[in-house]
Parts: C-alpha cells; sequence; structure tokens
C-alpha cells in the first residue's frame, strides 16, 4: 500500500496522474510490474528532455570548415596497397570485430518484426538482411582466414526476436560463438503533451536511446571487456540497414589507422547541395555531422576548386572506432535529439489505439555526437552504388524497392 502511494505522489509531483488508474484496475502481478517500472524512470531527465522539444534549436556562433576526406576511386595504386597492406595485418591477426545496431523501432518500414528479418527480394527466391549482412562476414572471414566476432545490438523490445530468428535459421552458417548480441538501454516515450504511454501490456512504453546508446550499452553489458578479452583493436560499427555496407574494408581501416587517428567512417556525396541528410564537416575545431537544417544555405551551396560541394560528404553510419576510441567515449554522456513517432498506446478505457500520425516523442542520442570528442577522424568517400543502399522506408526512396535494385545491380556488376 504504502509503495502505491509513493509512485501516486511521484507521478503527481510529475504531471502523470493518468497512470494513477492503469495502476488502480491492475491485478497484483502486473501492478508490481508497473510500480517498479515507474521508481525506476528518471523524472528529472524525462522533464528535462520534454522541455528541450519546446525549445528552439538554438544556433550558435560556431565555426563551421570543412573537413578533409579522401575519395577511394581516386587512391593511387601504392595508398591502396598500403592501406590494404595494414588493414589486412588488424583482421587477420584477429584484432578487428563488427557491431551491427539493430536495436532501432524501423517505424518507418513497419515491418512485423526486427528490421533485420525482413526479407528482401533479391533473385527470386529473396534474403534476409541479417542473411546478407553474414554472407558478407562469412565472405571477409573465407579472405583473410579468421572469424570475426560479430556483436548484434538489439533493444529490450526485439531481443527475443532477434535471437530465436537467428537461431531458427542456423545464424546463416556464421559460427554462433561468434555473434554476441547485446541488448541497449532504454528511455520513455512520451505523448505531445508530455504525458507518458501505457501499452497493451500495462507497462509505460519505452524505446530504445537512440544508436548513440551503443558506446554505454557495450560498457554496461560488458561487451568492451569482451572486446579486450578476445584482443580486439579495432571496431566496425554501422546500422542493420545498409544491404551494400561493406564490414570489412581494409581501406578504411588501413586509412585511419595510416593516418595515426582514432576514428574513420565513410561518406557518399551529396546528390544535390540542399539534400537531405547530415554532412560531415569540422565544428569549433572538431569533426561533426551537421544536420541539413544546421548548414547555413551558403556554405550548402559552396564549392571548392575542384567545383566539388565543400560539405558534400554525407554520412552513411559506416563507422571505425579503436577500441581506446570506444573506451573513452562510453563513459560520457551524448546529448539527446528528438524525433516523433507513430506508437500505439491504450487510452483510459483499455482500448488500443493505433494512431495515424506520429503522435509520441522519442528520445535519441546518435552515434556521431562522438565524433566531437576527438581532434579529427579519417573521412573516406566512397561510391553511393556500391556501398549504400538502406532499407528505410516502406516505399519510395531508400525502399525494399530501391535497396533490392542497388543489390542487385551490384552483384551483377562482380559477375560480369
Ligand atoms: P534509424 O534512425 O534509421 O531508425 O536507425 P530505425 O529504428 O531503423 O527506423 P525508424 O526511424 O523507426 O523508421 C539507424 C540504425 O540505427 C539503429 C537502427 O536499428 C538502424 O540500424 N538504431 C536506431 C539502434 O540500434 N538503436 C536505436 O535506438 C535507434
Amino acid at each position: 500500500m504504502g509503495e502505491n502511494r509513493d509512485v501516486e505522489t511521484l507521478l503527481k509531483k510529475y504531471n502523470q496522474e493518468h497512470i494513477i488508474q492503469f495502476i488502480n484496475k491492475l491485478d497484483n502481478g502486473k501492478k508490481v510490474d508497473l510500480i517498479n517500472q515507474i521508481q525506476n524512470i528518471d523524472f528529472n531527465q524525462l522533464t528535462e528532455l520534454y522541455e528541450n522539444t519546446k525549445r528552439k534549436v538554438e544556433i550558435k556562433e560556431n565555426k563551421i570548415e570543412s573537413i578533409q576526406y579522401l575519395d577511394k576511386s581516386k587512391l593511387t595504386y601504392e595508398e591502396k596497397e598500403q592501406f590494404d597492406k595494414i588493414g589486412e595485418r588488424v583482421i587477420k591477426n584477429g584484432q578487428y570485430a563488427v557491431v551491427t545496431m539493430a536495436g532501432g523501432q524501423g517505424t518507418r518500414l513497419g515491418h512485423d518484426g526486427p528490421k533485420g528479418t525482413f526479407k528482401l527480394d533479391v533473385y527470386g527466391k529473396g534474403k534476409y538482411i541479417f542473411e546478407i549482412l553474414t554472407e558478407n562476414l562469412k565472405e571477409a572471414n573465407k579472405k583473410y582466414g579468421v572469424i570475426i566476432p560479430w556483436y548484434i545490438m538489439t533493444s529490450k523490445e526485439n531481443h527475443e526476436a532477434t535471437k530465436s530468428f537467428l537461431e531458427k535459421n542456423n545464424y546463416f552458417g556464421y559460427n554462433k560463438n561468434n555473434v554476441i548480441l547485446f541488448k541497449q538501454g532504454e528511455l520513455p516515450l512520451l505523448d505531445l503533451n508530455g504525458k507518458l504511454l501505457v501499452g497493451k501490456d500495462y507497462r509505460v512504453k519505452e524505446a530504445s536511446d537512440g544508436n548513440g546508446g551503443v558506446f554505454s550499452s557495450l560498457r554496461s553489458t560488458g561487451m568492451i571487456a569482451d572486446m579486450k578479452e578476445r584482443g580486439i583493436k579495432w571496431i566496425f560499427i554501422g546500422g542493420v540497414d545498409n544491404v551494400l555496407a561493406k564490414l570489412a574494408d581494409t581501406i578504411l581501416l588501413g586509412m585511419t589507422i595510416d593516418k595515426d587517428l582514432q576514428i574513420g567512417s565513410k561518406s557518399v556525396v551529396k546528390a544535390n547541395p540542399h539534400e537531405r541528410v547530415g554532412v560531415f564537416c569540422k565544428m569549433n575545431k572538431h569533426p561533426k555531422v551537421i544536420e541539413y537544417t544546421e548548414l547555413p544555405k551558403k556554405m550548402a551551396e559552396e564549392v571548392d576548386s575542384n567545383g566539388e560541394l565543400r560539405y558534400g560528404e554525407s554520412n552513411i553510419a559506416c563507422h571505425l572506432f579503436s577500441i581506446d576510441a570506444i573506451d573513452k567515449i562510453s563513459k560520457e554522456v551524448l546529448i539527446y535529439h528528438t524525433a516523433v513517432k507513430k506508437n500505439s498506446y491504450i487510452n483510459e478505457e483499455g482500448k488500443e489505439i493505433i494512431p495515424d500520425e506520429p503522435n509520441a516523442y522519442k528520445f535519441e542520442a546518435f552515434i556521431f555526437d562522438a565524433f566531437d570528442l576527438f581532434d579529427n577522424m579519417a573521412v573516406l568517400r566512397v561510391k553511393r552504388e556500391d556501398e549504400f543502399a538502406p532499407v528505410k522506408n516502406k516505399e519510395g526512396v531508400d525502399s525494399p524497392k530501391t535497396a533490392k535494385e542497388l543489390y542487385e545491380k551490384f552483384w551483377n556488376r562482380q559477375k560480369s
């Protein structure tokens, strides 16, 4: 009873009284569950996150400069040889691991299940996204004579589904001991009035805290320790949804090491000066991915002496970090961004509402905000048609249809 009252006080204090009636309706088991969950919410942090949604992003006086990059297709034979050699050595020595971030909700795709379990309609029979990623890793293993440890970040929401899918498919032939699943952290969702949402299971709706949550969860779940124990020195971190991602690219690895840097990342050239993508730059002397909304129009259109966009290197979420960089970042707090997403919930009558429009704030840290903690990073420009086929939306751009076309065209080119 006492616990009940404490929770009521807490909910009232933070304007979340609507939850009280749900608590009162529940039988004992579920009631305890919900109370426990509420007691673990950091309401101060949540209040601050909600207040931030009302604030206009202030664009401070920032010094924005372009960042140097190398174009993979324009490397000299010697450069390519050198990078390859350095990268190969790391992989062959068993010092390389891959992290796939698969904790997202995939709301835009609307697939029933984790995004990696989506079957892309390629070559008639189709292939699951996880299957495509596995094939890529297996090919690297064969080439370098190793088994690359593959860490998959899931969310509380999709962990079990991801695990049972991979088990059912026998990890697509990957050595099971080298596929390690770990869960990322979560934050509650808030409706547009700052109220907590309750789901069908009578729990407060929470969602993963963004792909930037990868660093702290690698630490808290013991993955950094596991990597160190295995002697891992370099880690590629990418999203689950790029079916053309090269998971073991010796050029990116060799280039980053050769330049004595701790982070590397790939870019593709912006389709046009006003494409709505984040681009690499330096801000206040530190590397950064700047959102299109933050890049002044004049800068977005600026070209260099070769006629190339000065701020044209867009981020494709193919990142490389040294283990020391991950160790360092995992102890820092990254800022949270707000996204408005569609999330179902139950109303006061207990009826499930499935919204047609985005109805809830989701708070997410972004992986690239970590770049700012370093003085420099390596940026490797790659060809969009060779390395970037994202599956984001149900239809239109970056959809299964466009990804299928890009995937098949790429593999047909390799065959011919
Ligand atoms: P996106 O930002 O594209 O989000 O994630 P999403 O969840 O896949 O899709 P929408 O926006 O709901 O439609 C980019 C990558 O980061 C991962 C995703 O799984 C994807 O690989 N991610 C995103 C996480 O691992 N955790 C998160 O909390 C968010």
